[in-house]
């Protein structure tokens, strides 16, 4: 009995020092383990494509650093949103709670990414927005483990104010999808242009992600304006500037954030011909980052790049830096995002630092479609800051 005693005694004593000669500490467990990523974004509908660039996008920008975040493996989670802001909430509690997720990656639509927002803002998880523009996310919504790589709605439309009087349009009608995106896209742009004298004679509302246009269409053909502010994107945006032509209206200026044309010029086709449009990125600028980005994705992908895969391309890019300025442990979240907040993206649309609210300060370009191509008129606003309204706790 004795003798087995100490045997045993002895046999634990060994099992431990093989224990602690052995086996890892936690961080170094954690760090064997693969980095959760879940991809929550648009697979369906009416923004399909714009998830899946973005997705592109970012497999991309993870395969040219290497494939790994701060050396470790990753694992991604995929989850389709819908575009559905009712769902979203469920939805990224499922990848934050369920999947316990290191990062959260989405989404495409304001109303959705809000929902996570709130979400991420109790759990704390690391959460990039690759596309949607909800002001509120970097404004009243803000959280220090949130950040955008793409826009601020506000930010997208405010130096198309100035265009459209510079080109002596006095009167306009607004049309969009009744979301928030189209709300503040739209109320950033009737904000600039009413303040320099201009006048908006109607505003039109369509419900999301409706794309009967017709009988709108005869109502601006009505009004007679000088010209039409819109935003719509993805397919609806495709339908509604083949409609816009078909209607008649092209000797109307038809103008809005890029998001009317972009990804989908080459199915819009002549209908888009004069479109202005301002946006964060062009598919001509003429850098050696845009170029690089842009041979890279054509190779992948066998499709050209669009702003969608851009902004997913610098989401994999902030979470790379952070990952690699912590070594892979994904639990030390104040130093990552310290090194997040710190990071200067070098992106395809031009170089970025972030606003203290985590939005990027970026070049707004004017564009417009000329004999079917994207054209580059210029800078419509160098450097813009969203001046992330009501935002207190950054
Ligand atoms: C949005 O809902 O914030 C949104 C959606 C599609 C775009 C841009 C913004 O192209």
């Amino acid at each position: 009995m004795k003798f087995e005693i100490s045997r045993r005694g002895l046999l634990q004593t060994g099992a431990l020092a093989a224990v602690a000669g052995f086996v890892p500490t936690r961080f170094a467990i954690g760090n064997t383990a693969k980095v959760k990523v879940g991809l929550m974004l648009p697979y369906s509908g009416t923004y399909a494509g714009l998830g899946e660039a973005i997705v592109n996008g970012f497999k991309q920008a993870m395969a040219e650093g290497g494939g790994k975040l701060g050396g470790r493996e990753v694992e991604y989670v995929p989850l389709d949103d819908e575009s559905n802001p009712g769902k979203a909430p469920e939805n990224a509690n499922k990848l934050v709670s369920g999947d316990k997720v290191d990062f959260l990656v989405g989404t495409v639509h304001s109303g959705v990414a809000m929902g996570m927002v709130k979400v991420v803002g109790e759990s704390g998880t690391i959460m990039v927005i690759p596309n949607a523009g909800a002001n509120a996310a970097t404004g009243a919504m803000c959280v220090p483990n949130v950040f955008r790589t793409s826009f601020s709605n506000w930010q997208s439309t405010w130096p198309m104010g100035k265009v459209a009087i510079d080109r002596g349009m006095r009167k306009v009608v607004t049309i969009t999808w009744k979301y928030a995106a189209g709300a503040e896209m739209v109320g950033s742009f009737v904000e600039s242009y009413t303040k320099l004298g201009g006048t908006v004679i109607q505003q039109i509302e369509v419900p999301f992600p409706n794309d009967e246009f017709q009988a709108y269409l005869t109502q601006i053909a009505a009004a007679k304006p000088d010209g039409v502010f819109t935003f719509f994107a993805g397919a609806g945006a495709l339908k509604f500037v083949k409609d816009y032509a078909a209607a008649g209206l092209n000797s109307v200026q038809l103008m809005g954030p890029g998001f009317l044309t972009d990804g989908v010029l080459a199915g819009q086709g002549a209908a888009a011909e004069g479109i202005l449009t301002t946006l964060h990125y062009a598919d001509a600028l003429d850098t050696p980052a845009n170029k690089a980005f842009r041979a890279g994705y054509k190779a992948a992908y066998n499709k050209e790049a669009d702003v969608y895969a851009v902004q997913g391309f610098d989401a994999a890019q902030v979470i790379m830096k952070g990952m690699a300025a912590v070594k892979g442990d994904a639990s030390a979240r104040p130093d990552l995002i310290a090194a997040m907040e710190k990071a200067e993206i070098v992106s395809p649309r031009g170089k970025f630092t972030f606003s203290k609210a985590h939005n990027p300060i970026q070049d707004i370009y004017l564009r417009q479609v000329k004999g079917g191509k994207e054209v580059v008129l210029g800078v419509a606003h160098a450097a813009l800051a969203d001046p992330a309204k009501g935002c207190k706790a950054v």
